[in-house]
């Protein structure tokens, strides 16, 4: 086929931008897109080069390694290249079958020939490297640059931990070991944790990092040691490099296996999944077998790798260009892939939490196609500045909920508005609110919200709110499925046929559940309130409400002042209560919820209740006869007086019981009043 101008043109625009993504990748740290991504366009480039071979140059990106040492480190010559492997990216098991088949074949063997044997190795996420020993000790340690050339970054190399500086007696006088530098994940969670902290404070020329992997390699090549010293690095060995011949006091080996345990008894850490395989099955099912603890495993891998095990068998299959043809990476689906932004919404979760959601043209990542990728909160959204129409990396691991990693900033393609959060719920109107101290904007709207109605009415119907018994979690989701009830007070305005159309609801139960709310109608205040389901209003706070105002009209018209003037009341909750009550919508449950004929006693607010101990200090010890702990705190604070935990000079009273310890010692020693629970009790009547 004639090399047309066209081919010619993609061969010249493809070499380009590997160039450059090979130049922020490998120089620069930076990557501007996924491995997936620059895989597909290497890929394309060795398929157009095969099929042209005249248009190969030695200049060709398929023809190097990876790039040019970045300025500044000390370039080394590797004595044994530093080669890289061929990647079988298939998802299948054909994979692994494709290789072993590809090995026989190449040692020429028969198929009756016996299976070979293989190790069989994780193919870590992290950044290569090589540890030159000479007499035991640790003289140099470089990256694998091109793979002729690398850079010396011994300083930054021997701050790691699980790298030995020096080797043991038997060990040769020249070894070079070959692994990789990689950071754990919640190794990494923490260093990001830590790079917020610093932005937050204002510190220049410092980020988040994308992956593990980045945040590895970036330490790896930092000019400065010191900066290299508090990034968490680990290492795994997986090879070799130059070792001392036999005859010159080095290791006689004839096996990978054998020589990776020899390294891990010099001290080199060897990882415990690396196993021996025996033929292309027991290989699948390697494969097959860590796919499954992938996302389980404390640090990043992108496949598996697969060497022949004898070193005879391995110099007899010897290398083709760069690449050796006794090993080979099998690849998993990649967990990140580049997309576009199409627009940003707000989803709001059950319990009313807004999250803004990235909706993205449809990726394959992770093994799923995506769709949506979540921002998290609104200072994600921006401090990732995400924008609708912006490329971006999604990352996709296991279960967990898809999220953009980072903007692809070169591929902006005009000026999209900065994300802000809606000051209103996209659901039902409301308004939202992010609290102080909490990343999270919330919809008020509670009970009326479409979002929050399943769990609003199950929090209602709950056995420590209105106790409606049979009103389950299925029931609920096909009530508000089948829009049968939208709001509580709909609850309460069922009728026997609308629950007998229900699945599985025969008219035997529909009326159990019938005459279970027909029961709860009775109820108290503290119960009531309780089940209206306030942010920060448990079942404690719902009893000091009821308690101090007596009746829930005086709760619902209560300013932020008078709420905090209630026991346990602080600002962030007197806050919530205040602003649920102003929800029009909010209100309007509760006028319909007592239309429908809900009732509780109500009693005098605590204020002008007689308050007998106002001012006093109590201090309850040892076991009472009759009242517990808490029954007895209770009463008192009713009463007015401050339950304190020890005793001093400002204590007025120690109620003590059975077995009272140090505490009525203490207010023996002290001449404070010692009673008793007969003592108590004459005290809450007023009678001190
Ligand atoms: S062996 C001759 N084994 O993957 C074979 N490489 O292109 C040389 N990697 O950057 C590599 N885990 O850093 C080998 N168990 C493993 C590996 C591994 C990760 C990396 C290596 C290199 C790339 C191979």
């Amino acid at each position: 086929m004639a090399v047309t101008a066209k081919v010619q043109e993609r061969v010249d625009a493809l070499r380009e931008l590997l160039h450059h993504h090979a130049h922020r990748y490998y120089v620069l740290d930076e990557p501007e897109i996924p491995d997936a991504e620059y895989d597909k366009l290497f890929r394309e480039l060795q398929d157009l080069e095969a099929r042209h071979p005249e248009l190969l140059t030695p200049g060709s990106p398929t023809q190097r390694v990876g790039a040019k040492p970045l300025e500044g480190f000390t370039k080394v010559r590797h004595k044994v290249p530093m080669l890289s492997i061929r990647t079988e990216t298939d998802i299948e098991a054909s994979g692994a079958r494709s290789f072993d088949a590809r090995v026989r074949r190449e040692l020429g063997l028969a198929e009756s020939a016996p299976p070979i044997e293989y190790v069989a190795e994780l193919k870590f996420d992290g950044l290569a490297l090589n540890l030159r020993y000479e007499n035991g000790v640790l003289v140099q340690a470089a990256t694998r640059g091109d793979g002729e050339i690398g850079e010396e970054v011994t300083q930054n190399i021997r701050t790691i931990g699980q790298i030995p500086l020096r080797l043991p007696k038997d060990a040769p006088p020249v070894l070079e070991v070959r692994g990789e530098v990689y950071i754990r994940r919640d190794d990494f969670e923490k260093l990001n944790e830590q790079q917020r902290e610093k932005i937050a404070k204002g510190a220049k020329g410092e980020k988040t990092f994308v992956n593990p992997r980045n945040a590895a390699a970036g330490a790896v090549r930092q000019l400065d040691p010191g900066i290299a010293r508090q990034r968490p690095l680990s290492f795994f060995a997986y090879g070799w490099g130059e070792v001392s011949a036999p005859e010159q006091g080095g290791p006689a080996f004839t096996t990978h296996f054998e020589m990776l345990l020899t390294l891990r008894s010099w001290g080199f850490p060897v990882s415990t999944r690396t196993q021996v395989a025996t033929g292309s099955e027991e290989l699948v099912a390697f494969h097959q077998a860590v796919g499954k603890e992938r996302d389980s495993l404390p640090f990043d891998i992108d496949g598996v790798v697969y060497k022949v095990n004898s070193l005879a068998l391995q110099k007899q299959l010897g290398f083709v260009s760069r690449e050796p043809r006794w090993a080979v990476a099998h690849k998993y689906p990649a967990q990140e892939q580049i997309t576009t932004v199409e627009s940003i919404d707000v989803y709001v979760g059950r319990t009313g939490k807004l999250t803004p959601v990235a909706r993205l043209a449809p990726v394959f990542v992770g093994g799923v196609t995506v769709t949506n990728a979540t921002l998290h909160n609104e200072d994600e959204a921006r401090r990732k500045d995400v924008r609708v129409g912006d490329t971006v990396i999604v990352r996709r691991a296991g279960d967990v909920i898809p999220e953009v990693v980072a903007v692809v900033p070169e591929k902006r393609v005009h000026e999209a508005q900065l994300f802000t959060m809606p000051r209103k719920c996209p659901v039902c109107g409301s308004e939202a609110v992010r609290e102080e101290g909490e990343a999270d904007y919330r919809c008020t709207g509670g009970l009326f919200c479409g979002a929050q109605r399943k769990q609003a009415i199950l929090h209602f119907a709950q056995r420590r709110a209105m106790d409606i018994e049979g009103l389950g979690e299925k029931l609920v989701d096909q009530m508000v499925e089948g829009n049968v009830i939208k709001t509580l007070p709909d609850l309460y305005r069922l009728g026997l046929s609308a629950l007998c159309s229900l699945d599985r609801m025969a008219e035997k139960s529909a009326q159990n559940v019938l005459a279970a709310l027909e029961k709860s109608k009775h109820t108290t205040l503290p119960r009531f309130l309780f089940g209206l389901g306030i942010r920060h209003v448990g079942e404690a706070t719902a009893k000091d409400l009821a308690r101090h105002f007596g009746q829930l009209d005086a709760i619902m018209d209560a300013s932020v002042e008078r709420l905090l003037e209630v026991p346990d009341v602080g600002p962030v909750v007197a806050e919530s209560i205040h602003k649920f009550f102003q929800q029009p919508h909010n209100r309007e449950v509760v006028v319909q919820l007592r239309a429908c004929g809900l009732t509780w006693e109500e009693g005098e607010p605590a204020a002008r209740a007689p308050k007998p101990l106002a001012g006093k200090t109590v201090v309850l010890t040892g076991t009472l006869p009759t009242l517990s702990r808490d029954e007895a705190k209770d009463m008192l604070e009713a009463a007015g007086a401050k339950v304190a935990g020890s005793v001093s000079k400002k204590t007025d009273y120690v109620v003590a019981g059975a077995e009272a310890g140090s505490k009525l010692d203490k207010a023996r020693e002290l001449g404070v009043a010692v009673l008793d629970e007969e003592g108590l009790k004459g005290l809450l009547d007023g009678g001190a």
